[in-house]
């Protein structure tokens, strides 16, 4: 399969690497702002500078393909995806799918118009301790879920389109976890509370502190609390997990899987590390392959666009909940007169 890649530089190195390694894919055409970014990649992958291109419309022109990867920054995804499917190309692109809301409905509007495949690459699923967890649910170890706590607690030097975004976290990295949370539990959200604020010492001019809590298809709340600006070493990109269910909870620490099984009341009768199951393919090698062998049978790829929109309407419905946040005094009007009367 012939692919073209758009944007190069920063995260792009790892889908060059995908494409690379995939012996199925043929790179034909790569596009990018910055003609180094797409020099660098050929010197170091013995790829011809004759199919580097500045935009993508020049290249559609000048080589044939068949499938579109975008890894530019979200605010950059809808015009190329659009113009790849409008072109009747096949397209991944990187998470978020986008950077509004707006931009996400046009890229579905898009993809169904054309009748094209467009997969948002969603990663962090295809790792073996994620894909361990969702398994472990769907074989009903902890019954049916009724709350969840992820804790996502990490400080990053970011600098570039992630310093100037107004939320952070939530756009650029909790569509991760967001995501994560329906893969995993295999529920979608119906609704959302949340707040977000940015620390004192936080280098982003965005708020990149939230608490959000979810309210899910069963009525079971997911609480999610993350930081980009945490101070010290948390947890691993995954945040840490406690999944509880009407039989038990599953536990999530830096790799270590632990189910406690509580088939009654509220005391742990059996707790077990469970070893993650080892999967053939992992992140981006996985979403390749999947996007590829779908093609190629005529199925619908995992993490399409159909799919994906449930996990990006979290981000935006989390942001329009920061945002319109209800907040109640601690101490009322009355209850300040009373403290005033008697303290004074
Ligand atoms: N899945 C993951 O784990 C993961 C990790 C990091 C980044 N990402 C995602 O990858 C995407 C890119 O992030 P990044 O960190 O590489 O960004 P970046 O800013 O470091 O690099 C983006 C590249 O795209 C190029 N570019 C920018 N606008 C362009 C345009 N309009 N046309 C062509 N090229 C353009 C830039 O020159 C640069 O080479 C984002 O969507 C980000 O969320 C995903």
């Amino acid at each position: 399969m012939r692919f073209i890649q758009v944007g190069v530089g920063g995260f792009g190195g790892m889908w060059v690497s995908a494409l690379k390694n995939n012996r199925q894919a043929k790179v034909v055409g790569m596009v990018d702002l910055n003609p180094q970014a797409m020099q660098q990649v050929c010197d170091n992958n013995d790829y011809d500078p004759s199919i580097c291109f500045p935009t993508l419309k020049q290249a559609l022109q000048n080589v044939e393909a068949d499938a579109v990867v975008v890894v530019t920054p979200p605010a950059y995804h809808r015009a190329p995806v659009v113009e790849a499917l409008g072109a009747g190309l096949h397209v991944i692109s990187e998470k978020p799918m986008a950077e509004s809301m707006a931009d996400c409905k046009a890229m579905f509007s898009a993809a169904r118009k054309a009748k094209r495949h467009y997969v948002v690459s969603q990663n962090y699923r295809y790792a073996d301790e994620m894909y361990t967890m969702a398994d472990l649910i769907k074989k009903g170890r902890i019954g049916e879920i009724g709350q969840v706590k992820i804790d996502f607690y990490k400080g990053v030097g970011f600098d570039g389109f992630r310093a100037e975004m107004p939320y952070p976290l939530l756009v650029d990295m909790s569509i991760h976890h967001f995501d994560l949370i329906r893969f995993i539990t295999g529920l979608d959200a119906v609704s959302v509370r949340g707040q977000a604020w940015n620390p004192t010492w936080s280098h982003f001019k965005g708020d990149c502190s939230s608490s959000i809590c979810f309210t899910m298809a069963n009525d079971a709340r997911v609480l999610y609390n993350g930081s980009w600006c945490a101070k010290g070493d948390y947890c691993d990109w995954n945040g840490n997990w406690q999944i509880e269910g009407s039989k038990g909870t599953i536990r999530y620490e830096k790799g270590v899987i632990t189910l406690d099984q509580v088939p009654e009341g509220y005391r742990t009768r059996k707790s077990t590390v469970i070893p993650p199951r080892k999967l053939r393919r992992t992140g981006q090698d996985y979403v390749l392959a999947n996007f590829m062998k779908s093609i190629r049978k005529g199925e619908r790829p995992l993490t399409d666009v159909y799919d994906n929109i449930y996990s990006v309407a979290m981000v935006f419905g989390a942001v329009k909940a920061v945002k319109g946040e209800r907040r109640v005094s601690i101490i009322d009007p009355a209850l300040q007169k009373l403290i005033g009367d008697f303290s004074g």
